[in-house]
């Protein structure tokens, strides 16, 4: 993109995510989901960080939080609830932990990795013991007193609980600390801050209730919970049933790590997360968010990420907050379900019964940890209710195993270029009429055999005498047919695992054994291919004599119709199929498409012509070889083989029951070889 486009794009970004941010905070609505939110941010930040010149101090790149509501009253946060960064991937924690590395070069890190609970963030204020204040995050800075609402919450104790000298030291507290800490409990301000949560149970039972009662169901836990809490009537917050586990104690108390800051939460009375962990690297940060990627369906709530914190207290102010957040936290989040990208274009395949579905070809992008540049669009019924053109940004999603799928159209980021898509009037894969029938959504090509020529010559392709490659049986071909990963033969050498982890059938190690099987059979012989290529009346035979005549593909597209009719055992009928398939344009951008997704042709090597000028003469039966054998290998080295014996011969090779012929050249005194001999002479070679 040029900056004037970027520009352009930022506008309208700005604008959509403003608009989606506006329902969610200050209305408690929401239209897309977060991660699609976040997906368009991220697309945002990117973009600015392209041109860091189109940042403006209203971008949403710039600021955190939204306003408070202004029906409670305002409370100002004693430290700022900051935001944290996030990594998506290995690299990015790597990139963390080496930033951190170049403040303090010589500097081991040793983490605590929690779970990223999505619900509200609070901070509770507790004075002398007694809870006397609780509030959202707001803008940071600023949020809002929600303390009678947070008092019907079961899990957030109203007195703290006061734990037992013992019971402090067990956790790794000294004298001095444990005296502050008494002190703050008896006198003081202690200050705890954590996340409220609703269950995905509750969600369902309340759900349950509320469809039964008629009223409004609630879209997630993280807006249900949002909802409960910023509530005027407390008795509404108390029939939610909310949750809260404590992530941190904000008053200084001395502590020197920040997993203490969750045992003592524990002493005091506040729920902590037991899967939460103490890593002793950054390696074990990975392992513990991958571990909990895969298990996060076994966990009661929802959950986005893992949250890494630098264990050792004594490091924070030394590497200090950057922008939004501090420098030693980072959030580990899981693979989005859903993101945004663009339609680039879309595509028709033929099924089994003629029906043609479009596939949406998509700006690849990463979700539910795969990369996704393909996705089915059903009918064109469903093109039509998503509101879907070409170039438009849409919403993708992947929920746990299921294929793929775009389920919304952000049509207020439309520039004005984008383009209707039309049902095809011609089928792409045979040319064919195309009609829609009647009193159906579908359109059908009107060549009964499409679908099956196409399946033919796609098996016919990967099978032994051919391709030969593993594992692509018809199911296969048909679902990657299906999805639109596979077209023609071509697009087999494209295939990626990260194409086929969204499939049904396939998992890591299907999906690369798959990959694999191609990959081995990424150089074939010139003969295999031609015989894959599916030309009629062109089988393996033929396809062994073109190639050792030709010897390469350039020339047999180039040679002409009747320098393949004068191929022995090529007839006229055969050299026409053959001229004319090299001659189609469609089939010359597939052979280029084949090289260009990285089929090789093993070269031939070009065997000496030491037979050029010798005319042969085959009479009586061979042992080893059948006389077209024989004939082949004799071409092959530049011979000539003639079917009857004069003076113009050189050798009669003479095999059992060898006729007239051995008696004519014995009479003209022309060499005779005897099958020993004759191999002997092919095989100098
Ligand atoms: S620590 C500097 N730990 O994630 C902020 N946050 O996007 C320190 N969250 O507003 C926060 N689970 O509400 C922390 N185990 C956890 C968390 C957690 C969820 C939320 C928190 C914060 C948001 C940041």
């Amino acid at each position: 993109m040029d900056k004037e486009q970027a520009k352009k794009r930022i506008e309208k970004l700005k604008a959509e995510i403003a608009h989606h941010r506006y329902l969610y905070h200050v209305l408690d609505k929401q239209e897309i989901s977060d991660a699609a939110l976040d997906s368009l941010k991220n697309e945002l930040f990117k973009q600015e960080m392209e041109y860091p010149e189109l940042i403006t101090q209203d971008s949403p790149t710039q600021r955190i939080g939204g306003k408070p509501l202004a029906k409670f009253k305002k409370v100002t946060h004693s430290q700022p609830m900051l935001s944290l960064y996030d990594a998506f991937s290995k690299q990015d924690m790597y990139d963390w932990e080496n930033r951190m590395k170049k403040i303090l070069p010589s500097q081991e890190f040793s983490y605590y990795a929690e779970l990223k609970m999505d619900g509200l963030a609070m901070s509770l204020r507790y004075e002398a013991g007694i809870f006397v204040q609780g509030a959202t995050r707001g803008d940071g800075k600023v949020g809002e007193d929600v303390t009678q609402n947070l008092k019907t919450i079961d899990a957030i104790p109203l007195v703290l609980r006061r734990p037992s000298e013992r019971e402090l030291k067990v956790i790794g507290l000294d004298d001095e600390i444990i005296k502050k800490f008494f002190y703050a409990f008896d006198r003081g301000v202690i200050e705890v801050r954590g996340e409220a949560i609703m269950t995905l149970n509750v969600l369902k039972e309340l759900n349950e209730k509320y469809a039964r009662e008629g009223k409004a169901l609630l879209a997630n836990p993280r807006n249900a919970a949002a909802g409960s809490i910023r509530q005027l009537d407390p008795k509404i917050t108390a029939e939610r049933k909310l949750d809260f586990y404590a992530y941190s104690l904000i008053t200084d108390l001395g502590l020197t790590e920040h997993e203490q800051e969750h045992e003592l939460a524990k002493l005091i009375g506040f729920k902590i997360l037991a899967i939460n962990k103490f890593c002793k690297n950054i390696e074990e940060v990975i392992e513990f968010h991958d571990f909990e990627e895969r298990n996060k369906d076994k966990v009661p709530f929802e959950c986005d990420g893992v949250v890494a914190m630098v264990n050792d207290l004594a490091l924070w102010p030394k590497l200090g907050i950057v922008g939004k957040g501090p420098r030693y936290v980072m959030a580990y989040k899981f693979a989005a379900e859903q993101v945004t990208t663009k339609l680039l274009d879309v595509l028709w395949q033929v099924g089994r019964t003629g029906t043609l579905t479009p596939t949406a070809v998509l700006e690849p992008v990463r979700v539910g940890g795969v990369t996704v540049s393909q996705s089915t669009l059903h009918n064109m019924d469903e093109i039509n209710r998503l509101g879907l053109k070409i170039g438009d940004t849409i919403i993708l999603e992947r929920a746990g195993d299921v294929i793929p799928k775009v389920v919304q159209v952000l049509p207020k980021l439309r520039i004005g270029k984008e383009k209707n898509i039309e049902a095809p009037k011609q089928c792409p894969i045979c040319n064919s009429e195309v009609v829609r029938v009647p009193g159906e959504v579908a359109f059908r090509c009107t060549n009964k055999e499409c679908y099956a020529v196409n399946m033919r010559s796609m098996s016919h392709w990967v099978s032994k005498g051919a391709m030969d490659i593993d594992g692509l049986g018809p199911k296969i071909i048909e679902q990657l047919m299906k999805i639109g990963l596979v077209r023609t033969v071509a697009d087999f050498y494209k295939l990626t695992i990260d194409d086929l982890l969204p499939l049904e059938r396939f998992a890591q190690k299907s999906a690369e054994n798959l990959i694999a099987a191609i990959d081995a059979k990424r150089e074939v012989e010139l003969s295999k291919f031609i015989y894959g290529l599916g030309i009629r009346h062109v089988g393996e035979e033929t396809a062994i004599d073109l190639a050792n005549h030709f010897s390469s593909l350039g020339k047999i597209k180039d040679a002409k119709l009747e320098e393949l009719a004068q191929l022995a055992d090529v007839g006229p009928i055969m050299a026409k199929s053959i001229y004319d398939w090299f001659n189609n344009p469609k089939h010359l951008e597939l052979l280029n498409e084949l090289k260009n997704n990285g089929l090789k042709i093993k070269k031939i090597e070009q065997k000496a012509k030491i037979l050029a000028g010798k005319t042969f003469v085959l009479t009586g039966a061979l042992e080893s070889l059948t006389r077209d054998e024989a004939k082949a290998k004799i071409r092959e080295l530049g011979g000539d083989v003639s079917s009857s014996v004069s003076k113009n011969t050189d050798y009669v090779v003479a095999g059992e029951e060898a006729g007239s012929k051995l008696d004519k050249a014995t009479a003209l005194g022309v060499r005779i070889l005897s099958e020993e001999e004759f191999l002997g002479l092919i095989n100098k070679i």
